[in-house]
C-alpha cells in the first residue's frame, strides 16, 4: 500500500509466511549453534526476539537472509560455522529466529 501522492512510500515489512518450515527443528539448530551469537548480539548479530534488529533485514526478503546465512556475511560465518548443516536446516533455523522476532 502506498500512502501519499507518489512522492514518498510507506514501507511495511509483512511477516513472511513461515508455514513451510520446520520450526521445531529450527529451534534445535538455533539452540545448538546460532544462539551463541544471536542471543547476546555478538559481533553485531541481530538479536533473536528484537524486532528492530530484524525488520530492516527482513525488508531484504527472506530468501536474501537464507543466502547470507548459507554463504556467510561479514562476521556471520557460513551456516553459522557448522558446515554439516544442510541448506534446509539453515533455513529452518532462520525461520525460527524470524518467528521469535515478530512484534
Ligand atoms: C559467530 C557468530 C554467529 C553465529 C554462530 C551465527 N551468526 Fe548469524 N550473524 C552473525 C553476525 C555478526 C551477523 C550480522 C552480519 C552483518 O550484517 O554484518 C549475523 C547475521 C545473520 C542473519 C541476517 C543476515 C542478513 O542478510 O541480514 C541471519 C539470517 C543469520 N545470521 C542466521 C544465522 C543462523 C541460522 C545461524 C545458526 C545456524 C547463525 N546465524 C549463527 C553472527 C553469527
Amino acid at each position: 500500500m502506498t500512502i501519499g501522492g507518489g512522492v514518498g512510500y510507506f514501507i511495511m515489512v509483512n511477516k513472511p509466511d513461515l508455514s513451510q518450515f520446520d520450526l521445531v527443528r529450527g529451534e534445535q539448530i538455533y539452540n545448538s549453534i546460532c544462539i551463541a551469537c544471536h542471543l547476546p548480539g555478538q559481533f553485531g548479530a541481530p538479536k533473536v526476539g528484537n524486532h528492530a534488529d530484524w525488520s530492516p533485514r527482513l525488508a531484504k526478503g527472506l530468501d536474501s537472509l537464507f543466502i547470507s546465512s548459507i554463504n556467510g556475511l561479514n562476521d556471520m560465518p557460513p551456516r553459522g560455522g557448522n558446515a554439516s548443516l544442510s541448506d534446509d536446516e539453515v533455513k529452518n533455523a532462520v525461520a525460527f529466529m524470524v518467528s521469535k522476532s515478530w512484534w
